[in-house]
């Protein structure tokens, strides 16, 4: 996991397009649980200070579940929040702040750019960008940015966070992740992949009943099978392609691949399953759509102690790291300490 910060002015280098970008480091910080908050919504919106220092990342929701007359309040709702709470945001915050603008071939995403890294740009970390569909849309919203972040005189660039939610956008997932080094990751978003695909399903996230292999029937002494016989059947998992396809590119770009929403809030059971598959597959967080679901993230996004204190069994016998030992029966070589030094390190972030 990267963990050291790139320097800042590396962020303002001409971009030239088509290249091929070099391998870089964005900032490690806590991202488990990503908010989300409607900015238009009063009720919601007077929670939010509250809520900064519990939650590794509050984020302002300007797209989809923001209605489209709503969409001005949004906007200034997050200026409002956002200057009220100075401890929200900024690199020295416990709590980021980000948000998701609108699409960019929407009516309001150029305004969404423009009026948040003006009014509150110094404190914005991440700008979520929907839809994303391939380097170009990235590049875009790069060339914004520095053009607002020049005007507005600010230091610390803003990072860019990409939603996987379109085919294209899924076929174009390695030129996406390394399209800018203001890249710091991706997250799944099934609801409209599911929607761009063709899916049949009607679902926000998780799986599906139908979605399911079969036991093979059992077979009898003349080897014919009984079709009719009671058989387990096992549901599969809907989104395991897309999340191991996402998890391949942000690791080649070294950026951050996240799980996307979870609709069935009731469903804390299936929601932490979903989160959790998607944590052994290498994804450091997810969204939270309910205050329910933070503490699920914040629990499965973190090393179990079981886990952390086997890692350091392992470390500690490996010595000087190479070659192999046998701890408990189980044979420990380079590899398996080079998966047991992710988990220590994880650990090791999050305590600091
Ligand atoms: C999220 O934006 C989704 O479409 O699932
Ligand atoms: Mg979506």
């Amino acid at each position: 996991m990267p963990s050291a910060s790139r320097p800042a002015k590396d962020f303002f280098r001409p971009l030239a397009v088509g290249a091929p970008q070099p391998l870089h480091e964005v900032p490690a910080r806590p991202s488990r649980a990503i908010h989300f908050f409607d900015p238009s919504n009063q009720k919601m919106a007077a929670k939010i200070p509250a809520m900064v220092g519990s939650v590794d990342v509050l984020l302002g929701n300007l797209e989809d579940a923001v209605k489209a007359d709503n969409k001005e309040a949004a906007r200034q709702g997050l200026v409002d929040i956002a200057q009220a709470t100075p401890e929200l945001g900024g690199p020295d915050s416990k709590t980021q702040l980000w948000t998701r603008v609108n699409a960019l071939d929407s009516p309001w995403a150029l305004d969404d750019l423009t009026t948040l890294v003006t009014e509150i740009g110094d404190r914005l970390d991440v700008v979520m960008v929907p839809k994303v569909q391939g380097a170009e849309d990235i590049h875009y919203v790069d060339r914004l940015l520095a053009q607002l972040e020049a005007k507005a005189g600010l230091q610390r660039p803003i990072l860019v966070h990409a939603i996987l939610e379109t085919a294209r956008g899924v076929a174009n997932v390695e030129e996406i992740c390394g399209a800018s080094p203001r890249m710091q990751g991706l997250s799944l978003g099934p609801a409209d992949l599911a929607a761009d695909r063709r899916m049949k399903t009607t679902r926000v996230g998780g799986g599906h009943p139908g979605y399911l292999v079969r036991q093979d029937p059992p077979v009898n002494d003349l080897g014919v099978s009984d079709h009719e016989a009671p058989r387990s059947t096992y549901q599969q998992d809907l989104w395991h392609y897309t999340i191991a396809r996402m998890v391949d590119a942000c690791a080649m770009h070294g950026i951050y691949p996240y799980y996307g929403p979870f609709g069935d809030i009731t469903d804390v059971v299936a929601c932490e399953d979903q989160f959790r598959n998607a944590f052994l597959l290498g994804c450091v967080g997810t969204w939270s759509l309910h205050p329910k679901q933070i503490a699920i993230a914040n629990r499965v996004f973190s090393p179990s102690v079981e886990d952390v204190r086997h890692a350091r069994r392992v470390k500690a016998a490996m010595g000087d790291g190479t070659g192999a030992v046998m701890l408990d029966g189980k044979m420990e070589d380079d590899a398996s300490l080079k998966q047991c030094l992710v988990m220590v390190e994880l650990a090791e972030q999050l305590a600091a």
